[in-house]
């Protein structure tokens, strides 16, 4: 298994390229299946996520072509709506078939995500909605069967924001008769790239960023050709890892507005933000101040960026809390960090963080995507030594290149093949 090793102590500077979001990547190859034509999608990012979503694809009948112009997906032999297990279970993001498939075919075979390293997780808003538009659906063997002739719009309210659950309602519903109401929906910004992904095939959608969506049935889509936003968790990754380590980057792609909240925290902490032209211009400061951050639904502060911020906390001046809302059990990075000196003490939701001058280098074990990149963000502080960090699968599935573009910044940073 591949391993990730870091001598930490070098500021970071220069310049780095975000990447597209995998976030809406995966939604948008997903909505490709939506209209059996050639759609081409732009700034997919090249990790294993995005394999996987067309990898089960693939065993439907989509096909694939990637080339300088994007990615070419080709829905119009599609035969099956099958998502097995064996892949389902290293992607939760999976689910996102099921709408775009049912509103096509009239059915899917969709295997139930199982728990993961953050907690449960659970689908059944997903599964709800779809339900009170007229799917019928059940469960056998831990598979999802779902059939309906033509689903229906319906007034949909969620309990709680689930982002991969408006988007698959939102898949479900522009095929749908009538209207589809979406009330609590997610406001996340790779909401509504895919909204604007789906208005480029056809879609009547309005409402896209704010907590109600509304979406018209259509009874067809046609080919669209669409870019992906930048991905916001990986440009955040870049802004903590400036501020920590009191580096000096320009980070290209970087959308402010995606990221207010972590714009403001890390100015709290003390580094300077400055939008440029082509991004954020981020400044590290000499001395890092402590604050207390809450995780939210976006324009909140992202979960995906917390366990990166706990990295920074770790050796800032004076104490922090960092409370996680948005998922139980996403403190198992804390554990790894502790091994490398940090202080920190967990009570339920809540994380007390006592900073420190440094961190000391270690053999650390990556347990999920935003916990690996924590770990190497420690790394790039930690003196006197080479921290290793293993399980690097994690960081490959939604990352692209992240040890090569820290080299591009000055950090001495390699990777060693197993
Ligand atoms: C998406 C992101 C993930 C991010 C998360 C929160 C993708 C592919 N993944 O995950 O990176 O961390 O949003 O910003 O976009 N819930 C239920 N029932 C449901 C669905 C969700 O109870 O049917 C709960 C979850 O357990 C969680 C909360 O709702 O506590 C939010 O989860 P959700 O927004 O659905 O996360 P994902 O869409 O899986």
């Amino acid at each position: 298994m591949d391993k990730i090793l870091i001598e930490g102590g070098e500021p970071l500077r220069g310049r780095v390229r975000i990447s597209g979001a995998k976030n809406a990547a995966l939604p948008a190859v997903a909505a490709c299946l939506l209209c059996g034509e050639k759609h081409v999608l732009r700034g997919i990012p090249g990790l294993r996520d995005i394999r996987t979503i067309q990898e089960i694809m693939s065993g439907m009948g989509a096909e694939f072509q990637s080339g300088n112009n994007g990615l070419t997906v080709d829905t119009s032999n599609l035969r099956d709506g099958e998502a097995p297990y064996d892949l389902v279970r290293t992607m939760r993001a999976s689910i996102l078939l099921l709408g775009p498939l049912l509103a096509r075919l009239g059915r899917a075979r969709i295997s139930l995500p199982g728990g993961c390293a953050i907690g449960a997780r659970p689908v059944n808003l997903h599964l709800k909605a779809l339900v009170s538009m007229g799917a019928d659906l059940h469960l056998d063997r831990g598979y999802i069967h779902a059939r309906a002739d033509r689903l229906r719009g319906a007034p949909v309210f969620f309990d709680i924001p689930t982002v991969t659950g408006t988007e698959n309602i939102m898949m479900a519903a522009v095929l749908a008769e009538g209207r589809t109401v979406l009330k609590n929906a997610a406001r996340e910004p790779e909401v509504s790239d895919l909204a604007d992904a789906l208005r480029g095939m056809g879609a009547r959608i309005e409402g896209d960023g704010t907590d109600t969506i509304l979406i018209d049935g259509v009874r067809d889509l046609h080919a669209t050709t669409h870019t992906v936003i930048p991905d916001r968790i990986e440009a955040g990754t870049f802004m903590i890892a400036t501020a920590m380590t009191g580096g000096d980057v320009v980070i290209e792609g970087c959308r402010g507005e995606h990221l207010s909240a972590v714009v403001q925290k890390l100015q709290s902490v003390g580094a300077e933000l400055v939008p440029v032209k082509e991004g954020m211009h981020v400044r590290g400061p000499g001395q890092h101040r402590s604050v207390d951050i809450k995780t939210m639904p976006f324009p909140g502060f992202p979960t995906d960026l917390q366990a990166q911020f706990m990295a920074l906390m770790s050796v800032a001046d004076g104490s922090s809390i960092i409370k996680e809302t948005v998922f139980e059990n996403r403190f198992i990075h804390v554990s790894e960090l502790k091994r490398m000196g940090a202080e920190i003490e967990i009570n339920g939701n809540q994380a007390l963080v006592r900073g420190r001058a440094g961190l000391l280098p270690a053999p650390v074990m990556a347990t999920d995507l935003r916990a690996s990149a924590s770990l190497i963000l420690a790394g790039l502080v930690a003196l006197d030594g080479v921290t290793e960090v293993r399980r690097i699968y994690h960081l490959d599935r939604g990352y692209e290149n992240l040890e090569t573009k820290f080299q591009g910044l000055g950090a001495r940073i390699w990777r060693e093949k197993a």
